[in-house]
């Protein structure tokens, strides 16, 4: 199901009240979109969205923004948030990860979750990671002081890589576990949609918080 393929898909896209589409075109940075001064944490590569809307209900305080490449995903969260309604403490971004530098301000982000990314596994497609050394400059510059990288996967290798590129970056690991549901971490955990089928699969979910190494 391509936008083209949706009847008035860009329209309906464009026009909804919780989604920004084109964010490179606003003359803002994006994190004035909220008109309150709370903290924003984004998600990069939200797929249908739970994380953000149960993070966005728990913590009305913080503002979430949630990036999404897919036309076809996002019409898929606008679907949840039909029957459920939102919240004014989030929005859908219909924008690549790799733009997170020229769309936001320096120092201007509290946290950035990266909740199962695609792993990429081939050595050549290694940029494309979301916790490549390209990528973790970005999101040096944009995180506040004292602001947290938090990583969660499946995949071991993409873990341990992800591990391994945050220690030579120079990034400070706050804590990790390769088996999130056995550790401390549960308690505060909000599952994806992605963790809940790799759970129910019998897979173990490993996670990490990381900060830079000049915060505290
Ligand atoms: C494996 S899914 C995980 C979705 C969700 N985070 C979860 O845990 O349920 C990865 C999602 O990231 C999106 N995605 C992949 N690369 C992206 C990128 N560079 N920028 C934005 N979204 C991306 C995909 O379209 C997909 O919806």
């Amino acid at each position: 199901m391509r936008l083209r393929h949706i009847h008035n898909g860009k329209e309906i896209l464009d026009s909804h009240p919780r989604v920004i589409t084109e964010p490179e075109k606003l003359d803002i940075k994006l994190e004035s979109v909220f008109n309150r001064s709370n903290p924003v944490h984004i998600e990069l590569g939200s797929g249908k969205g739970l994380f953000i809307r149960n993070m966005a209900m728990k913590n009305p305080e913080i503002n979430y923004l949630g990036f999404e490449a897919s036309t076809k995903v996002i019409f898929k969260w606008l679907k949840a948030i039909e029957v459920e309604g939102y919240l004014d403490n989030y929005f859908i971004v219909h924008s690549r990860a790799e733009m997170v530098k020229e769309l936001f301000s320096e120092q201007s982000i509290g946290k950035i979750y990266l909740n199962f990314s695609d792993p990429w596994p081939k050595l050549r497609h290694e940029r494309r990671r979301l916790t490549s050394p390209s990528h973790l400059d970005s999101y040096k510059l944009i995180l506040a002081k004292g602001g947290e990288l938090i990583l969660k996967t499946d995949n071991q290798a993409l873990f341990q890589y992800s591990l391994n590129t945050l220690k030579k970056e120079k990034w400070r690991i706050k804590y990790f576990t390769f088996d999130l549901y056995k550790s401390e971490h549960i308690m505060s955990n909000i599952a994806t949609e992605y963790e809940m089928m790799f759970v129910e699969e019998g897979k173990t979910i490993c996670m990490c918080a990381a900060t830079l190494d000049n915060n505290p």
